[in-house]
């Protein structure tokens, strides 16, 4: 997993905000907290085609700033070279979708670099919306937070957002995502 890592991300990371930092890396991708979909070819037992990093956490609501979300956050999702454009990475997000909706959780998140316009196509293909929490609020690629959300959540508005170089991206899965008192 960690040379998958390595190879799609060492230089894109390298070139962003984030840098490249694998110690601190490692000590995240393998958090105890840290749940792995793993994606083995059916011919290799031992050949790694791709996988995902997900946590279980909590996140300031979408709607309510007084109130946690519960989310499901993709923190990695990775698929090698030469298994790509063959439908699973989007496998691996309708699986955390799922294991998210299972259980109950509101919403699922992951933060993404605007370099990255490969993984910016993926999501936005399935449905993903820019979160009420993200730096940069607008995209042409994807629907901003409605201003609803927007106005009575409390977050960043839009004078006190710095430029950066991500995107916090979500997908509302149950309903109390959207509405408020429920
Ligand atoms: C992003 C990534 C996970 C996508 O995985 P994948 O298995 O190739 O994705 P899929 O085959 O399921 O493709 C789903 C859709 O994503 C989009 N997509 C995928 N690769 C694309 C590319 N090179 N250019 C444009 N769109 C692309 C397309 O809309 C595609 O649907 P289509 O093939 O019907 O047009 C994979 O490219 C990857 O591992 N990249 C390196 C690691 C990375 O960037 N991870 C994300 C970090 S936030």
């Amino acid at each position: 997993m960690w040379s998958l890592y390595t190879a799609n991300m060492k230089d894109m990371s390298s070139a962003s905000s984030f840098g490249w930092n694998p110690e601190e890396k490692k000590a995240e991708m393998f958090h105890r907290a840290a749940r792995h979909l793993i994606v083995r070819s059916a011919t290799s037992n031992t050949t790694l085609c791709g996988f995902s990093t997900l946590r279980f956490e909590t996140e300031i609501s979408y709607v309510v700033p007084e109130r946690k979300d519960d989310v499901l956050y993709i923190y990695e999702i990775h698929v090698a070279e030469d298994y790509r454009r063959k439908g699973i990475g989007t496998f691996l997000l309708s699986l955390a979708e799922q294991l998210g909706r299972k259980w109950k959780m509101n919403r699922l998140m992951l933060t993404v670099l605007l370099a990255n316009t490969t993984a910016l196509h993926h999501y936005a293909k399935q449905g993903f919306v820019i979160d009420a929490s993200s730096p940069n609020e607008q995209h042409d690629m994807f629907p901003s937070p409605c201003a609803t959300a927007e106005d009575s959540s409390g977050n960043q508005n839009e004078s006190s957002r710095q430029p950066c170089d991500y995107l916090i991206l979500c997908k509302l899965l149950s309903e109390s995502a959207t509405k408020e008192g429920t």
